[in-house]
């Protein structure tokens, strides 16, 4: 199975970077949406980032060009899907749009075409079932923004063919990313379950230390290897992106992040990190400016509760079969930007000493802190 024709579906903040990086690597693109003017839109941007992309040298002017010929803006599904081989969607994250997308697209593609969701949290093998072909049917997680960032999730769902994962993640490598296979339709996949949690764990931490967000951030920067503070990173991403992410993977699984009430305020409060000039943080008008972090703020907090967080979340991870050692550290350096192996951390701060911090939190807080079999099993 090899695929040549494209369409993608949405033309927001995924959808367009998304059909940019695949016309890049050669692939005719057809980027669908709901309005004329979304699409407009959505091909200045894609024209702004390949311009960019050739005004330093990274790709020739003819290659910028040559790129944005193959893709081909159209609003009438069945207009945009025919011929195409690889369905990629991201519209937004609502599961009963996506059941309505997914059963008109069923009917307007070609039989043998393969569909691959972008969804960062929804279950694959639920919107599957939507479709006659959840064997066709794929996880396919680009992280924001796509054009830049190299990790790629590919999630199967319980009855997706091995050939089409085999396939996805050999389209994924051309169009130059790497792909980390999620064994196991879980919620958060990979990233998103070592991520999310580890924002909450972050906020409850500060609240039983009284750590200011600065020596927590410093602390996560400095001593567990992440480019930025996690609050600054939850700005970052947007407390949007969190807010909903948390929804739905709670609403899945309720031992997997124990919310802490000050990321859904923020989200009421239209807080939403950076992009609204302030989250955690305030920003202010123009160019952002880092956040104040330093060692000597870093060596005023313990980070092993956060330490034992991640690393617990890892374990489960492996533990269920979703992944292993060493594509768990891959998605983390690839996603997270962590330099610092998630294990070598937690081994340095002892695993029976996080094990026994779980389950002191456990007996407080709940099952959520259950320590994982995996880290006793390696202590
Ligand atoms: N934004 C992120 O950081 C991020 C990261 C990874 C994955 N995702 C996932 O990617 C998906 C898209 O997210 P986004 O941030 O790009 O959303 P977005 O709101 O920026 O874009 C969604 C686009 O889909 C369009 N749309 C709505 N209904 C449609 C339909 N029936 N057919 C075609 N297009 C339709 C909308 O008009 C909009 O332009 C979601 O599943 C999200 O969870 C988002």
């Amino acid at each position: 199975m090899e695929f040549k024709n494209l369409a993608v579906l949405g033309s927001g903040v995924m959808g367009h970077g998304i059909a940019q990086v695949a016309a890049m690597a050669g692939y005719g693109v057809a980027l669908r949406d709901i309005r004329q003017d979304l699409l407009d839109k959505a091909i200045g941007k894609i024209r702004w980032s390949l311009e960019k992309t050739a005004s330093k040298g990274r790709i020739t002017p003819a290659h910028a060009e040559a790129s944005l010929a193959r893709i081909r803006p159209v609003v009438d599904l069945a207009d945009a899907v025919s011929g195409a081989d690889l369905v990629i969607e991201a519209v937004p994250e609502d599961m009963a749009l996506k059941r309505r997308v997914y059963a008109e697209l069923d009917s307007a593609a070609g039989p043998g075409a393969v569909f691959a969701s972008n969804t960062s949290t929804l279950p694959i093998t639920e919107i599957a079932s939507v479709t006659s072909r959840p064997e066709r049917f794929i996880g396919i997680h680009f992280f924001n923004p796509p054009q830049l960032m190299k990790l790629v999730e590919v999630i199967p769902g319980e009855r997706t063919g091995q050939d089409v994962t085999d396939a996805v993640s050999a389209f994924v490598s051309s169009a130059g990313k790497e792909a980390v296979i999620c064994r196991r339709d879980v919620p958060g996949f990979i990233v998103n379950r070592l991520f999310i949690p580890l924002v909450h764990e972050a906020c409850h931490l500060m609240d039983r230390t009284g750590a200011t967000r600065e020596e927590v951030d410093s602390a996560v920067r400095f001593r567990m290897g992440f480019p930025m503070g996690i609050l600054e990173l939850a700005d970052f991403t947007g407390l949007d992106v969190i807010h909903k992410a948390t929804s739905e993977m709670h609403a899945r699984d309720r031992g997997v992040v124990r919310p802490h009430p000050s990321v859904a305020e923020l989200h009421e409060k239209g807080r939403l990190g950076q992009k609204s000039g302030g989250g955690f943080y305030d920003y202010g008008e123009g160019n952002y400016e880092r956040v104040a972090l330093s060692e000597e703020l870093a060596g005023r907090v313990d980070p092993a509760h956060l330490v034992a967080n991640i690393a617990n979340n890892a374990a489960w991870l492996i533990t269920n079969g979703a992944s292993d050692e060493e594509e768990v550290e891959r998605a983390a350096r690839l996603g997270l930007g962590l330099r610092i192996p998630v294990f070598e951390s937690a081994r340095k701060a002892g695993l029976p000493v996080l094990v026994s911090e779980l389950k002191k939190l456990e007996s407080e807080f709940g099952p959520t802190y259950a320590p994982d079999p995996y880290l006793s099993k390696e202590s």
